[in-house]
């Protein structure tokens, strides 16, 4: 489904989204949306630790494993998100203190992930939301498990071994607020460039860099300063993708034709920013449709209207979103 060519003859850029796991079992509209609109999955979880190791000495697959199935039944490929968060953990994880421990744990847990899906899974976010979000003066690395351990070295480990064990797949770093016209995420979109510099200057692999793109729907998208990191990236042989786009509409008119508008806009601002540099390898959303969506529990709206973040509404019609995509 990822092949062919647009009229200008460059290659299509493969759409997809973010998979729930409990609809996908019994929802079957929504099974079908998928198969009609993308060429990618990615679970919304299940290769998050908190779902694959309920204690240090297990994995359970069958989240990632139906998935998996369901992708190869529709001629859909399956990106792997993530191995290395501060989020989503398993308590007992929070009794990995010592470095030693910590990148034993890591190393491990990446070759029998990276390695059970080997040649399958042909594109991870290896490491998820790096930058700390604490002040917009200086963004550091964020507290986790791992930096907490190892401070930016556990970023080289987990990439390094998950190349080690599948050389062929696309590495992302991924992550969030470097879109929006503030001086905030022009922090951010430095802080990125700079980690991604020293990984370059130590020689650890990397492959791409993953913009999360959960669009603030009230701030302007900075079009110059995100085609200039994506230039940046680019002269150092960096790929981008988008990987969890969805547009926050908690603050935005209630009015749907309007508020659908500036959705659709937002996404056509950051799109075009990037594509007037290169072609992002992939572009992914937060979820398809309207009625799976992880928005309403972070930013529900005040007047009670639902969340429409995304490209489906909630019975499956495409909206100006879909168009601008
Ligand atoms: C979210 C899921 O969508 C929710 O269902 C879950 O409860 C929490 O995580 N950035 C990420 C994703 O990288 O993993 C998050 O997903 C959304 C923000």
């Amino acid at each position: 489904a990822t092949d062919g060519a647009t009229a200008a003859g460059q290659p299509k850029i493969p759409f997809g989204a973010a998979v729930r796991d409990g609809p996908l079992q019994d929802d079957e509209a929504y099974r079908q949306a998928l198969v009609q609109y993308c060429q990618l999955v990615v679970g919304e979880g299940g290769l998050k630790w908190v779902d694959l190791r309920p204690d240090r000495s297990s994995f359970d697959f069958h989240q990632p494993d139906r998935l998996l199935a369901f992708a190869r039944q529709n001629g859909m490929k399956m990106r792997g998100h993530t191995l290395a968060w501060y989020a989503a953990m398993p308590e007992w994880t929070n009794a990995i203190t010592s470095a030693a421990e910590a990148e034993r744990e890591l190393t491990t847990h990446i070759e029998t992930v990276v390695g059970r899906y080997r040649g399958e899974i042909p594109s991870w976010d290896v490491v998820n939301e790096p930058l700390s979000d604490d002040s917009s003066a200086s963004v550091g690395l964020r507290d986790s498990v791992w930096a907490a351990a190892l401070g930016e070295r556990y970023v080289d480990i987990a990439l390094r071994t998950a190349h080690a064990v599948d050389p062929r797949a696309q590495l992302v770093i991924n992550d969030y607020g470097l879109e929006a016209a503030t001086e905030k995420a022009r922090a951010r979109r430095l802080s990125l460039l700079d980690l991604v510099r020293r990984l370059r200057d130590r020689g650890t692999p990397l492959d791409a860099v993953g913009f999360q793109a959960h669009l603030p729907g009230d701030l302007d998208i900075d079009t110059d300063g995100v085609s200039q990191l994506v230039a940046d990236l680019k002269s150092m042989d960096i790929e981008v993708l988008v990987t969890e786009l969805d547009v926050i509409d908690d603050t935005l008119p209630a009015e749907i034709i309007e508020r659908d508008a500036i959705v659709a806009r937002r996404v056509q601002d950051l799109l075009g920013a990037i594509l007037s540099v290169t072609q992002p390898t992939a572009i992914l959303t937060w979820g398809l449709t309207d009625r799976y969506t992880w928005v309403p529990i972070w930013y529900k709206r005040g007047d009670g209207k639902p969340n429409r973040p995304l490209p489906l509404t909630d019975t499956f019609e495409p909206k100006p979103m879909m168009q601008a995509i």
